[in-house]
């Protein structure tokens, strides 16, 4: 008896203990404290975005001594990796998001954030020109106001790229794409729209082409996302349509469609083929050397690899078919001229600053580096650069102290010779070096794999302890516990009573 009251006690010390620690973080994060104002005398930040790069950069960024403004189109952080869950109802759009002014408003001082999007940068005069939805803008900086135009000392460039299309015809018009929230809300919309026309056909004989033509979802792209999406929509066909549209289920098809040889081309092989007999298993048609030559209201027209053009009717396509720079950068390159002639994006020295250009960096998706564009890239080097900042202002702090010390007449030449140490060892800054973690990725029916680095080597897994690996890596990687908290709670939902199948 007195084990068991021991035992009751010890638990509920520790359910009141934890519960108290949640809720004094929890209570810590939404009442953030006051913030130093905003000092016309201190070096300006401008951030250009709110994804993975921009996001670390604010959260590791130290800003006493510099005044920081963000300027994005979006007033929130995206945590793109669990963007397909959202697509078919996995997950619930707001739990893997986190508004910016969550971060912003933990910062030693004041940061302005302006949901706009910038238009223009003009590297030589260190402004950028936005536009925001429906302001009137008034200027922190002495001097400016309502102009829309901002006055820089550095410039993080973190705009990110958008989806590749190559121009072929339709894509734009007729497809759904998975890199913002919205793709993911109009992804889950049109498939329900198609489910819900095939259920109001399906006893219709003359309807038959027509029924078979809306349940057949297309993916085109066989990275990394195109792979995630497709897994995604296997699962909610056989967990949830196979229940309340069982008359439906048999008849959807899942259709993905790779111009290369193979899929996944950044994961090993057996990664490859792991995936290639799961998507077998899983009824999901892998059709590789196949091109997308034009997308029509209907159908999408391919080439395959014999060279045949081949028309396939269907009911959703997504276009997962890789990443280009945004409009903005290649005005900015076009700008610098010579030193920025990559296609590809942005190019950067080993210290992340644009070439060619003073007091710019460019980080993530929008820099042509030797790295993948992925949010692992882009938020260690968001996070190098909050530490390179704090070196800089340290720098130019003690270039300060120096300049008093050497102006007052009776100062010690030790304390003068120690500051110029000091300054020197502030002015060695260390490129930047980036530490792969690993690539994971999801592929269906509570499946996985990982390529991660071990012993100098690869250690590559894929199955079901692979995907419970996978979830508590995201769930560990969302900024806040917050998300993460929604994250699991939503998944929790989805295990006790199915994804919603209600078409908003
Ligand atoms: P983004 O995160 O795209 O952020 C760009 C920001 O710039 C956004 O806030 C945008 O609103 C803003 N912006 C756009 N235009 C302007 C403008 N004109 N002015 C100001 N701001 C602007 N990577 C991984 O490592 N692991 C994964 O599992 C993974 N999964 C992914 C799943 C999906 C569905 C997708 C689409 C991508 C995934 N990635 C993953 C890749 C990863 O999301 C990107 O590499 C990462 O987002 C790049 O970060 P970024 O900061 O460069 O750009
Ligand atoms: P991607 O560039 O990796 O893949 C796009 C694929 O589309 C390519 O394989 C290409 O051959 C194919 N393609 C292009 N045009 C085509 C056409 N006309 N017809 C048929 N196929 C065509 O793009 P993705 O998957 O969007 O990924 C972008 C970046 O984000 C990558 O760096 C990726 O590593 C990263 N990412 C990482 C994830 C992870 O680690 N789990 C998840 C999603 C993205």
């Amino acid at each position: 008896r007195r084990f068991l009251q021991t035992l009751g006690r010890v638990t509920l010390i520790t359910i009141l203990t934890a519960g108290g620690s949640f809720y004094y973080i929890t209570y810590k994060d939404r009442t953030p404290g006051p913030q130093q104002p905003f000092d016309p005398d201190k070096k300006t930040i401008v951030v250009l975005g709110s994804g993975w790069g921009a996001t670390s950069l604010l959260k590791s960024l130290d800003n006493e001594d510099y005044n920081v403004v963000v300027i994005s189109p979006r007033n929130y952080f995206l945590f793109t990796p669990l963007l397909p869950s959202v697509a078919i109802g996995t997950l619930d759009a707001r739990s893997i998001i986190q508004p910016t002014r969550y971060i912003t408003r933990h910062k030693k001082r004041v940061v302005h954030v302006y949901e706009a999007e910038a238009q223009e940068v003009d590297p030589i005069n260190k402004t950028v020109t936005f536009k925001g939805k429906n302001f009137s803008y008034t200027s922190p900086i002495k001097g400016q106001q309502d102009t829309g135009s901002i006055k820089y000392d550095y410039l993080v460039y973190a705009v990110g790229a958008e989806t590749q299309t190559f121009n072929i015809p339709g894509v734009k018009e007729h497809s759904c794409f998975m890199k913002e929230l919205k793709d993911a809300e109009k992804l889950r919309t049109t498939v329900m729209d198609c489910i819900e026309s095939a259920a109001m056909n399906s006893d219709n004989p003359n309807a038959g082409a027509d029924v078979d033509r809306l349940l057949h979802m297309v993916v085109v792209g066989g990275g990394p996302t195109g792979i995630e999406l497709s897994g995604e929509l296997h699962d909610f066909v056989h967990d949830d349509l196979k229940n309340w549209y069982p008359e439906l289920a048999d008849k959807v098809r899942v259709t993905l469609i790779e111009a290369l040889p193979n899929v996944l081309p950044m994961f090993s092989k057996q990664l490859i083929q792991y995936t290639e007999s799961t998507f077998k298993e899983n009824k999901i048609n892998i059709l590789t050397r196949t091109k997308v030559k034009e997308i029509k209201e209907n159908s999408v027209i391919v080439q395959n690899e014999k060279g045949e053009f081949v028309e396939m009717p269907f009911g959703v396509l997504v276009w997962a078919a890789g990443n280009v720079g945004r409009d903005i950068t290649r005005n900015l390159m076009g700008k610098i001229g010579a030193a920025q002639s990559n296609p590809r994006g942005l190019l950067v020295d080993d210290f992340l600053q644009l070439k060619g250009a003073e007091g710019i960096y460019a980080i993530g998706d929008c820099a042509a580096t030797s790295y993948a564009p992925t949010a692992q890239v882009a938020s260690q080097q968001g996070n190098y650069l909050a530490r390179q900042f704090v070196q800089i202002a340290r720098k130019e702090n003690l270039e300060a102290k120096l300049k008093h010390l050497r102006e007052s007449l009776d100062t010690a030449p030790e304390a003068i010779e120690s500051t110029v140490k000091q300054i020197n060892k502030a002015s060695k800054l260390r490129p930047f070096h980036y530490s792969h973690q690993g690539s994971l990725a999801y592929i269906g029916s509570e499946k996985a794999i990982a390529d991660l680095p071990f012993l100098n080597g690869n250690f590559a897994s894929g199955g079901v302890a692979t995907f419970l690996f996978w979830r508590s890596a995201y769930v560990s990687t969302l900024f806040s516990l917050r998300n993460r908290t929604l994250v699991v709670s939503d998944w929790l939902k989805v295990k006790l009573f199915g994804r919603d199948t209600s078409r908003d």
